[in-house]
């Protein structure tokens, strides 16, 4: 029978993980990639870029988190395996873009957090320079390569958090500045009046003049994006508890309310909260992910922050009963994960949609271990 506490509800669901993710590891270990999808019940990489794909840090962050919950060894094992597979990726650094900080501060930095390592440390501090290097002096960091100079996007929200432990970590400004500007300059120019957030903008790498916003990964130019708004909500409160500054969490409730105001019944996101609703296409990561950043906003706002902890359990608990695989011959964890609406990966399961589910449970059963 499905518990009614969250607490409880996250104990069950922490035992099925402990039950499943063994079985997960033995088919990603003797592998020459880190897992992302999965295709006839085995592990599959990123279509592109290699050891350089931007989910790569996920697999040893879920690592990490497993760690944190159970102390079983193996998962570190696991995780450090995964890390020294990511120097490949410094070897290849022309290759690498703005998600460093996906891939590092979660790997590397947890390891740090965690254990103290300083081999770890400096893997993540050299990441945080190659991040910081990707600043544009007129108020945003980079994205991508190639002919990309002046594009920015929102998911850049979530790597600045590689940028604030940097600063912590040297004691060097420079690194939680850079975050700093590239926050301001997304309240300016990707967050729209109603709370909606771009997925692109495009600046003018030498004027620093905003002279596009393209359609993403959602269904158009101008419509919802639910993974991007997802990314706004928590990368905002993370720049929140960083700084104190409290337009960033003011602009982390705004993008949060327009979220909850489309979600719908299910509590299980569309892709594109403003695509035609035929054919259906959920996004899970979307829905992962916002409940995780809708966890930290309850956290900063004490009280009045409740109904978002609320809404963040009415979300983790769905994907568990409608989404969830639990069976031992499937690796992954959520099954409705999309990548971007007008490509062929619909509904199938991501790394990273995985991770943040069980950073959802691991924050329901009061954990503070490990933080972005
Ligand atoms: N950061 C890329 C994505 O959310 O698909």
């Amino acid at each position: 029978m499905a518990a009614s506490n969250p607490a409880v509800w996250a104990e069950q669901t922490l035992l099925r993980l402990k039950q499943k993710i063994p079985g997960a590891i033995e088919k990603a270990q003797g592998l020459d990639f880190l897992p992302y999808t999965v295709e006839n019940g085995q592990w599959k990489p990123g279509p592109m870029d290699g050891i350089c794909w931007w989910t790569n840090g996920f697999w040893p962050a879920l690592m990490w988190q497993m760690y944190d919950m159970t102390g079983e060894v193996a998962y570190l094992r696991e995780a450090r395996r995964a890390q020294d597979m990511l120097d490949r990726a410094f070897a290849d650094f022309s290759r690498l873009h703005h998600d460093v900080g996906f891939m590092w501060r979660i790997s590397s930095g947890f390891d740090y957090d965690l254990t103290g390592d300083q081999k770890n440390r400096e893997r993540a501090v050299f990441a945080a320079n190659l991040l910081a290097g990707r600043y544009n002096p007129n108020g945003f960091i980079r994205a991508w390569n190639d002919d990309k100079a002046g594009w920015a996007i929102i998911d850049c929200m979530m790597n600045l958090s590689l940028l604030y432990w940097a600063t912590k970590q040297t004691g060097d400004p420079r690194f939680s500045l850079i975050a700093q500007r590239h926050a301001d300059t997304v309240i300016r120019h990707f967050i729209r009046p109603d709370g909606t957030s771009e997925h692109i903008v495009v600046f003018d790498p030498v004027t620093g003049e905003a002279v596009d916003k393209p359609g993403g990964q959602g269904y158009a130019a101008g419509t919802v994006w639910s993974r991007g708004q997802a990314w706004a909500i928590y990368g905002f409160a993370i720049s929140y508890r960083h700084t104190g500054r409290q337009e960033y969490l003011r602009t982390a409730r705004r993008v949060a309310d327009a979220f909850l105001a489309r979600i719908g019944g299910d509590w299980l996101p569309d892709c594109d909260f403003v695509a035609p609703k035929d054919p259906v296409l959920k996004d899970d990561c979307a829905g992962a992910i916002a409940a995780c950043g809708l966890m930290e906003m309850a956290d900063a706002l004490g009280e009045t922050g409740e109904a978002y902890r609320s809404a963040a359990v009415s979300m983790l608990r769905a994907l568990e009963e409608k989404h969830v695989d639990w069976s031992a011959d499937q690796p992954a964890l959520l099954t409705h994960c999309t990548g971007s609406y007008h490509t062929a990966d619909h509904h199938i399961a991501m790394v990273y949609g995985d991770y943040f589910f069980v950073e959802g449970v691991s924050r329901l059963l009061g954990r503070q271990n490990l933080r972005w």
